[in-house]
């Protein structure tokens, strides 16, 4: 027999079906819940409110799993590649070497932009924030390729559509890199892999040759594999929630972009680099800022730690930590600011602030020192978490599609003024 809950309101029992996952987490399905009772629920943050079955990623964050499509990050990260992991995401399965190769050979001979994508850069100042040069850039795809406007687009114009996407992404994200440094912009190199040709598009100069090193491309890779999907996220909520309206799937990336950016998301790699460096110009006191984070009378928050769903440990950040003391060691940078996050993080898991609400550092902890070793600057450490993140809002976007997902669309409670008479300006 299958589960329910049963709610009890005004003297009447209602009744509601409970489903469960496949990895036992169970929600009760309130679809009727206004229909039968005239009540509808309440959660801001949608802190309890599953937005929809899916079969992409599986996260526990009491237990501090994360897995795509079923296999775990630890292993994802560890062996295989961003596109062979932006396969599995979008497509469902990991590819067969004749499908890895067909899929990557499409996605090189998309790499080349329109040319009038320059005249649309060259109209942003030179201190546009890369984030808003990139979200804009990826929603003119919707003009160059106006077929995605078409709802009811075949599954092959789809698909041409994703593979624009994760073709164009990185020449746009190195675009607005050079637009922001006054540098020509260089044209996508398809002799390249995916992570080297981006690195040449951002570094090379014409007046200087420019050799990829293989360390800084392979910690690229593994850093856009672990920020490739997580779930039901804002930005993916965004991005399903545009997508939703029918929208054409770059306006919903391009919303998700956007989403991405604020700092209490992906935007928050920046803002800890910002404040480690803070931190290391006020004389390096970690638990002043300690301190601070816990006074609620500060807007101050240790920003790089907790997380709405991880209450034990953030997988990523493990892998992550790790990954920056290899790859600042392999490539012999010593950054004093990863002294200072390590020391900072030693004093939060011992503080009982934190301990008492499960604050854990998350992704963007330590993220940003190895972007730093890698040459990114600071602005650009979110445009890189877009880049990751990129086949799993594609892989969100193509799920909310093909379920034929309704439109998104919250209630809410009213708590404004009742209804009250009109008064004339000269009577107010
Ligand atoms: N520093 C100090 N206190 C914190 C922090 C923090 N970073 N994060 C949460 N708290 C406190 C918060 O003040 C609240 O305390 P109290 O119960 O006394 O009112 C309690 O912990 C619960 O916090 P919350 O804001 O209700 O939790 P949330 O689930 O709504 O927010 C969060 C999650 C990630 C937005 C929040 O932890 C935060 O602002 N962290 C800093 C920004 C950050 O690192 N964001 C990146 C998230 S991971 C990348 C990604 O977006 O995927």
């Amino acid at each position: 027999m299958s589960d329910s809950a049963k709610l009890s309101y005004k003297g009447q029992e209602y009744e509601f079906p409970v489903i469960t996952g496949t990895e036992n987490e169970s929600a009760i399905e309130i679809g009727k819940l206004r229909d039968v009772s005239g009540l509808i629920t309440l959660d801001p943050g949608y802190k309890n409110t599953g937005a929809t079955k899916s079969a992409i990623t599986f996260l526990d964050g009491e237990e501090g799993v994360l897995r795509y499509r079923g296999y775990r990050i630890e292993e994802l990260s560890k062996k295989s590649t961003f596109l062979e992991v932006a396969y599995l995401l979008i497509y469902g399965e990991l590819p067969t070497q004749a499908e890895y190769d067909a899929f990557t050979k499409e996605i090189t001979l998309h790499t080349l932009v329109h040319e009038d994508i320059k005249k649309i850069l060259a109209g942003f100042p030179s201190n546009a924030h890369p984030m808003g040069v990139l979200s804009s850039l990826i929603c003119s795809l919707s003009a160059f390729y106006p077929d995605s406007l078409n709802p009811n687009q075949s599954e092959e114009e789809v698909n041409l559509s994703i593979v624009r996407l994760l073709a164009k992404m990185p020449t746009f994200a190195a675009w607005a890199f050079k637009n922001k440094m006054g540098h020509p912009v260089n044209y996508p190199d398809n002799s390249l892999d995916y992570c080297s040709n981006f690195l040449k598009m951002m570094f090379a100069l014409p007046a200087e040759t420019y050799e990829v090193d293989p360390i800084v491309a392979t910690a690229l890779d593994k850093l856009l594999i672990l920020h490739a999907d997580h779930e039901q996220n804002c930005s993916t909520s965004t991005v399903r929630m545009v997508g939703s309206s029918q929208a054409s799937i770059y306006a919903s990336i391009s919303a998700g972009i956007n989403a991405l950016w604020g700092p209490l998301h992906g935007g928050a790699n920046q803002s800890v680099i910002e404040m480690l460096e803070a931190i290391k110009a006020d004389g390096g006191d970690a638990k002043k800022y300690l301190d601070k984070a816990k006074d609620k009378n500060d807007p101050f928050r240790l920003m790089g730690f907790g997380h709405r769903v991880y209450k034990n440990f953030d997988p990523r950040a493990k892998i992550i930590k790790q990954a920056a003391d290899e790859v600042l060691g392999r490539l012999g940078v010593a950054d004093p600011v990863l002294d200072i996050a390590k020391e900072l993080e030693y004093a939060a898991l011992n503080d009982q602030y934190f301990i008492d609400r499960k604050l854990y550092p998350n992704v963007d902890f330590y993220s940003g020192i190895i972007y730093r070793a890698l040459g990114i600057p600071t602005d650009m450490f979110t445009v890189m978490f877009a880049l990751g993140r990129l086949p799993g809002w594609i892989a969100q976007w193509k799920e909310m599609r093909e379920n034929k997902e309704p439109i998104g669309r919250p209630r809410q409670v009213y708590v404004g003024a009742t209804e009250r008479d009109y008064t004339f300006i000269n009577k107010r």
